[in-house]
């Protein structure tokens, strides 16, 4: 049997986020201001963010240096593991190989604190002392939690309320770190008081809890607000994920043809995935200007160091030698929230509250309020604009499954691999078990890794729901996403934006 775990000393801490927005193929239509239809520019993003990290958000080189403290928080946990899942494999009789890069050994048990900590350093860096952020399951808020505590930052948590109740312990962790924590909709902005008197029961939403922390920092000089997934900086901060997974599949001998990640956001799905998706795209690129030279290469050479820009320029030809297969990208939501695969791509506000520009994604419009699934961190209307654009690319591809088969997959794996998964992280799971059952099913064998993006330690209460049969399936019907849809049908529409 070959290892189980791959594991790298804190020298190969990857020293550069990756920046997809470098080599996608089709750029991300710009955000636009809701009052004047026009693209926003740094201005009008200044009182909300600090400045480095708006530039990150346009900028268009590939690659984007860590600073040293930033690096110094990360050694806290990472390089995290990547695992062989052979009892896994050997409990579902597949001949596939089963990959996961587990992230639920950071401090908040997820991926959420690879952006938390940077965002805390810049902010910090530009003066200001004090974040405000929603959160939706606990652990986005955990982990900014944590990063404001390690860079001196007070830090607000609006939670949506649903979360709140199902998850105190979730609040007990981020009160440890010192942040202030309340359920939204809250009493404490305008937004939230609206929501109230409307809706007294509102179960809250992501969207509801943006707005509220928006509008907290959009109100006070010595705030920034901080976003946990959805925006072009946070997904690249992700990317340590897949730089370190690139050298750990090499380690392991072998290069993934599915990758997946479960998507609220974007973000672990993107920070795992972008890195993979890169030699792709640099692979079609070199093979269609080869097409173009009329040629075919018989010889493809690279220097090698840590094997990645060998990589990069040799798979896709070698994958063509070997199987005529191109990577595929797998994004798994939930079937109550079904953004990438029921929405359409559309401007819309990030908030339920209209505070946001408009961003160009994939939406069930801003005021969906999706029903209470377990998963309160795939409970958003919107996804990130960089994950929306390569899906109309067609370098992504999503599936949406309902919670009572997730939670059965997310049980087969903790009783053969051991660890828990988030309800988040378990949709990953339930995505790589069809993968390989239909892979078994056509007679292949394929190699896939996914992200196993947190623990779901302080989700206890939605296992018991499964295993006392209580789990109940949310269909939702075609009427309540065309009245959601509603909502957006007076704003501006996106360019075609299919390649
Ligand atoms: C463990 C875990 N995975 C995934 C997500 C979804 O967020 P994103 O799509 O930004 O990774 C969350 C959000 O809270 C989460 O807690």
């Amino acid at each position: 049997m070959t290892e189980t775990k791959f594991t790298l000393p804190e020298s190969a801490i990857p020293g550069r986020w990756y920046n997809i927005q470098a080599d996608m193929p089709n750029p991300a239509q710009p955000v636009l201001h809701p009052g004047t239809g026009e693209p926003v520019g740094p201005d009008d993003l200044a009182p909300l963010f600090p400045m480095a990290l708006i530039l990150q958000e346009v900028s268009q080189d590939a690659e984007i240096p860590i600073p040293e403290p930033i690096r110094d928080v990360y050694r806290l946990w990472r390089p995290t593991p990547l695992f062989r899942a052979h009892r896994l494999e050997e409990e579902l009789g597949t001949s596939s190989h089963i990959y996961y890069k587990y992230e639920g050994v950071s401090p908040a048990g997820s991926h959420k604190p690879n952006t938390a900590v940077a965002q805390a350093y810049y902010v910090k860096d530009e003066g200001r002392t004090r974040v405000a952020t929603e959160t939706g399951a606990g652990q986005w808020g955990s982990a900014l939690a944590l990063a404001s505590r390690l860079f001196g930052l007070e830090c607000k948590v609006y939670m949506v309320k649903i979360s709140y109740e199902q998850k105190p312990y979730r609040r007990s962790m981020m009160e440890t770190w010192g942040a202030e924590v309340v359920p939204s909709p809250s009493e404490d902005t305008q937004a939230g008081r609206s929501i109230r008197a409307d809706h007294p029961d509102s179960p809250g939403s992501l969207g509801i809890a943006i707005s509220e922390a928006v509008e907290d920092a959009a109100g006070r000089e010595d705030t920034a607000y901080s976003l946990g997934s959805v925006l072009n900086h946070v997904l690249t901060h992700q990317t340590v994920i897949g730089q370190e997974a690139l050298a750990q599949m090499e380690q392991a001998g072998e290069y993934p043809d599915l990758v997946v990640g479960c998507v609220g956001g974007g973000s672990n799905f993107a920070g795992l995935s972008f890195p993979f998706l890169r030699e792709k795209i640099a692979g079609q690129e070199a093979l269609a200007q080869m097409e173009q030279a009329g040629e075919y290469p018989d010889l493809v050479v690279g220097c090698v160091g840590g094997g990645s820009n060998f990589a990069g320029l040799s798979f896709p030809f070698l994958r063509e030698k070997i199987a005529g297969e191109e990577i595929e990208v797998l994004a798994c939501e939930p079937v109550a929230c079904p953004t990438l695969t029921r929405g359409p791509f559309a401007y819309d506000f990030g908030d339920t509250g209209q505070l946001t520009p408009l961003v160009p994604m994939h939406t069930l419009g801003h005021d969906f309020v999706p029903a209470p699934i377990h998963a309160g961190g795939l409970r958003y209307h919107g996804m990130a604009p960089l994950v929306s654009q390569l899906v109309l690319d067609g370098l992504i591809r999503a599936e949406a499954y309902t919670q009572g088969d997730v939670f059965a997959s997310a049980v087969r794996f903790a009783r053969s691999e051991g660890i828990i998964p988030a309800p988040e992280a378990a949709h990953a799971v339930h995505g790589v078990l069809q993968a390989a059952a239909n892979a078994d099913e056509a007679g292949e064998q394929r190699t896939i890794l996914f992200n196993l993006s947190g623990h779901g330690h302080f989700d206890l209460g939605a296992y018991d729901a499964y295993l006392a049969g209580k789990l109940e399936d949310v269909a939702l019907a075609d009427e309540e996403i065309e009245r959601a849809l509603e909502a957006i049908e007076a704003l501006p529409k996106p360019a075609a934006g299919v390649s």
